[in-house]
């Protein structure tokens, strides 16, 4: 089978060029990029896919998402994470161990990574936990889970406590070439805290989580990074104080990395006033200030990834009073359109915002993609820059609605996904 994909415009992200350029697959690579015009042939066998007007990108790779199953299929499972997945742009996903029981042996992640071949879709990378059970108390066995399928490590959802602990995990991970992922929280200081700890938190009545929770462990890591010169990754960055230390970090050459999620550059702690347990996330939605320093790390480079931190809950957890309600938004069908916005306000350049969304986290995850080269996988989405739609809850794959984006005008779509040559998802 040939796939010829014509007249669109092919970003790469690593050279940072957009050129006019004609994509030829066989079988579940690359065979050829040529010019527009250059290749001509028309043979029945060769499928054609009109992409004049579009950008062809590598496939979008997500390196932060919760996929639930094993555990709380209810929520989403492995298929319908995967699907939701395809229809964001994505290609390939890493999935974190928070399930039931939590992916931090051999035989969940093998589970995973089966449930994943099963369902089709997208490339499915697991996370395993850096400690037994994510209690904070004894490292899993790293080599095990790299054996199995594991392409990182972290706790997320819950930070390690102990940093004796993420020391050694730190010094061991490389070994096994495994990146540690760190969930920054002191939950001394977040304990009890449902929304940021601001003026809003003040006039709405609820118990607020300072960026200092957040940030104290940004600093320790960095300073576990230094010690030990091992790289560190950090997940979700919400607030500006965190963004300052990780580009002091940077300029003094300490290994690290990191992400924010869309929520994080999209919206603020406003966006709670009325109680909307859809806008509760941990880390939290902060200041207007935060939202900015989030986008001037982006811009700068301190921030390295656009991850979107998918946590699917149902009416269960998210119908009911503010203070019970979980933590946590879907994100995989938003994540492209919303850092679409920001290249159209002049925050990044496009080449660069699909670096962030795909070969940024595929380099610090060790995975393939992330570039559209000859000879290489067929990963890739074509993306309508100018499609424009109300985000209605019909269009949402996930098993779970939790978006605080439903209403919202979004501009730009994934338009055909393909994983390996084979295309999984093309919107109608
Ligand atoms: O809001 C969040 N939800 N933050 C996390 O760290 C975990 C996640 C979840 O698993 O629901
Ligand atoms: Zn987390």
């Amino acid at each position: 089978m040939i796939t010829w994909i014509r007249g669109g415009d092919l970003i790469d992200p690593v050279s940072r060029k957009r050129e006019a350029l004609d994509l030829i697959i066989e079988g579940a690579k690359i065979s050829r990029i040529v010019p527009h015009g250059v290749f001509q042939e028309v043979r029945p066998h060769i499928r054609q896919i009109e992409a004049s007007g579009k950008l062809v990108v590598p496939g979008l790779i997500d390196m932060h998402v919760h996929l639930r199953e094993p555990g709380h299929e209810y929520k989403e499972t492995i298929a319908t994470g995967a699907r939701a997945a395809a229809a964001g742009g994505y290609t390939a996903v890493a999935c974190m161990p928070n399930t039931d029981p939590p992916n931090d042996c051999r035989a969940v992640t093998e589970f995973i990574l089966e449930q994943a071949e099963r369902a089709g879709f997208v490339r499915v990378y697991p996370i395993a936990a850096i400690s037994k059970g994510q209690t904070g108390e004894g490292l899993t066995d790293f080599g095990d889970l790299k054996a199995a399928g594991a392409v990182g490590l972290s706790d997320d959802g819950f930070p390690v406590v102990n940093s004796e602990l993420m020391r050694r995990a730190l010094e061991y991970a490389p070994f096994y070439g495994l990146r540690v992922i760190s969930h920054c929280e002191d939950r001394n200081l977040s304990a009890g805290g449902v929304m940021h700890e601001g003026v809003v938190s003040t006039q709405i009545g609820l118990a607020g989580i300072p960026d200092a929770s957040e940030d104290i462990m940004v600093y320790r890591e960095i300073s576990l990074a230094r010690l030990t010169k091992k790289p560190v990754h950090i997940a979700h960055v919400s607030a500006a104080s965190s963004v300052q230390l990780i580009r002091r970090a940077k300029e003094d050459g300490i290994p690290v990395t990191a992400e924010t999620a869309p929520h994080y550059f999209t919206l603020d702690h406003r966006r709670v006033m009325g109680y909307d347990t859809l806008a509760k996330v941990n880390p939290p939605l902060r200041t207007p200030e935060d939202v900015a320093a989030v986008k001037s790390g982006l811009r700068e480079g301190v921030i390295d990834v656009v991850a979107t931190d998918h946590a699917p809950h149902s009416p269960l957890e998210k119908d009911v009073e503010f203070d019970r309600a979980a933590f946590g938004m879907i994100g995989l069908q938003t994540a492209l359109p919303l850092t679409l916005e920001l290249v159209r306000e002049g925050v990044l350049e496009l080449v660069d915002a699909i670096n962030k969304l795909s070969w940024a986290g595929a380099t610090i995850l060790g995975v393939p993609g992330g570039r559209l080269v000859e000879g290489g996988i067929a990963d890739l989405t074509i993306i309508d820059p100018d499609y424009e739609y109300a985000f209605e809850p019909d269009r949402i794959l996930s098993k779970s609605k939790n978006s605080p984006f439903i209403g919202r005008k979004l501009k730009g779509i994934a338009e055909l996904t393909m994983v390996g040559g084979r295309v999984v998802w093309e919107k109608k």
